[in-house]
């Protein structure tokens, strides 16, 4: 990692168009991380001592945004857009006060991993004055082209409707992501024109300025994936598609056997352990922790969840935000668990409603169970005591506490307080009838063909 500080520039100015909505394009998720939020993880991975960010007028939910996200970012507002130096402008008072590297990333270019922009700092270390990041596009339309000569040196970079025939033939293109190392960066940008066909500042005109100077340029290259820039609803995809391919990988390389990778989606932030199996079709929103040697089964949804060592979770389970499973737990099909704990050894396998609450160690909650928790207008809370038994189709109606080894009979309404040990029955005593069901029968058939002789 180079010495120099260092300061990223993140540009989110753009009014995102072709996203056709009403947040700006900056502010939507990639793996449930807004795409901004994934440019300013990557300035802190970088251990970047300054970060601004420039954002247009009128966009007061970025600026909250990055400021929630990142508390010391400075927020500057291009007020035109005028195009890129244009916007590096926008924070000249930060660039100007910093003395070290600058490095410009653009916000709707979520993928890009911290090695990258480690080895563009080790290009500067190396002696350029301005790196920039390009890749090899399969279809170059529309971006800058890298401009070498034979030594592979960057001379240039030239937009796409600038460009001439044969330049439009390079494939080498410029990521947008460029890294500078000059004394008077303010100085560079304010000799940029705007002489061009767009009639724009092109920060990627500070190419030949530099070299002008006597400073050399370089170029770093990356995947095309890495570098993949949002502008629309199906580039979101695209990124989203690349952003779960790398988790699924990182998720076996750390140690977890994904049976069908390509079904089990990930959050940013989900954490998985070691051993962990996870069949078909699972979904980890927000906040999800996984410890060692948990078994996923099939078709399953959790969000803000944490689950225990060797639980054993769905097929069909689905655990909402504050639903904590301890060791060894079993949770089954079609039950849902939120903001309840759930004990180590607990068992829950079919069929269960468990909110608001708690399930002591060792329990065992039947069939159909329901934590009857809400009552209209406010919520309370259900506990269910250590090794305690809950019959098949109870509810439990909250607030009510369950013993330690009680015992709730099946089919059980149960709104008061049951004490440890106790058996709890709520409903009609059975009535057996001997020989009932023939007499009946008997009976039944007389009254049929009466009926039908009339
Ligand atoms: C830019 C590069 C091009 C590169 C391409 C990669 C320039 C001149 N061109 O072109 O070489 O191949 O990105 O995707 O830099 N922005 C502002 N304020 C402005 C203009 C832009 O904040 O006044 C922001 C945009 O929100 C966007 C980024 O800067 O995030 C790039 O701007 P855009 O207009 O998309 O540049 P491109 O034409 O794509
Ligand atoms: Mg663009």
């Amino acid at each position: 990692m180079s010495a120099t500080p260092l300061m990223i520039v993140v540009l989110a100015a753009g009014k995102g168009t072709r996203m056709k909505s009403d947040l700006p394009k900056v502010l939507h998720a990639v793996g449930g991380r807004s795409m901004l939020g994934h440019v300013l993880d990557l300035a802190s991975a970088s251990q970047a001592e300054k970060v601004a960010v420039v954002v247009g007028p009128a966009q007061d939910n970025v600026t909250q945004s990055a400021l929630t996200i990142a508390p010391n970012v400075e927020v500057f507002v291009q007020e035109n857009q005028l195009g890129t130096a244009d916007a590096l402008k926008a924070a000249n008072k930060a660039i100007a006060a910093h003395s070290g590297d600058v490095i410009v990333l653009y916000a709707d270019t979520p993928l890009i991993e911290p090695a990258t922009i480690d080895r563009l700092r080790a290009s500067l270390d190396a002696g350029a004055s301005v790196a920039v990041l390009g890749f090899e596009a399969v279809d170059p339309t529309g971006y800058g082209r890298l401009l070498t000569d034979s030594t592979g040196k960057l001379i240039a970079i030239r937009e796409h409707k600038d460009a001439s025939e044969v330049e439009r033939a390079i494939r080498l293109c410029n990521s947008g992501v460029m890294a500078f190392r000059v004394t008077d960066l303010v100085g560079v940008l304010a000799r940029i024109g705007n002489a061009n066909a767009k009639g724009e500042y092109y920060l990627t005109d500070a190419v030949e300025i530099i070299r002008t100077d006597g400073g050399d340029a370089a170029v770093v290259t990356c995947a095309e994936a890495e570098v993949l820039g949002v502008n629309s609803r199906v580039e979101l995809a695209q990124a989203e598609a690349i952003f779960q391919r790398r988790r699924r990988r990182r998720a076996m390389e750390d140690g977890a056997t994904l049976i069908a990778p390509e079904t089990v989606w990930f959050s940013y932030d989900t954490v998985i352990g070691r051993d962990v199996v996870v069949q078909p079709n699972v979904y980890f929103g927000l906040g999800v922790r996984v410890e060692d040697g948990v078994e996923i089964l099939a078709n399953c949804h959790f969000e803000k969840a944490h689950i225990g060592k060797y639980a054993r979770v769905g097929p069909f389970a689905r655990l909402r935000p504050g639903a904590s499973l301890g060791a060894n737990v079993h949770i089954g099909n079609f039950v849902e668990v939120k903001n309840t704990e759930v004990g180590e050894g607990a068992k829950a396998n079919h069929l269960a409603y468990l909110g608001d609450g708690s399930v002591g160690a060792n329990a065992n909650i039947g069939a159909g169970t329901i934590f009857c928790n809400y009552d209209g207008f406010f919520k309370h809370r259900t506990n269910v005591g250590a090794g305690a038994f809950v019959g098949s189709n109870s509810s439990l109606v909250a607030p009510v506490t369950i013993g330690d080894g009680a015992y709730i009979g099946s089919g059980s309404v149960i709104t008061k307080d049951v004490a440890s040990g106790s058996l709890a029955l709520e409903r009609a005593t059975q009535e057996e009838r001997p020989g009932w069901a023939a007499k009946f029968a008997i009976m039944m058939r007389k009254r049929k063909a009466a009926a039908s002789k009339r």
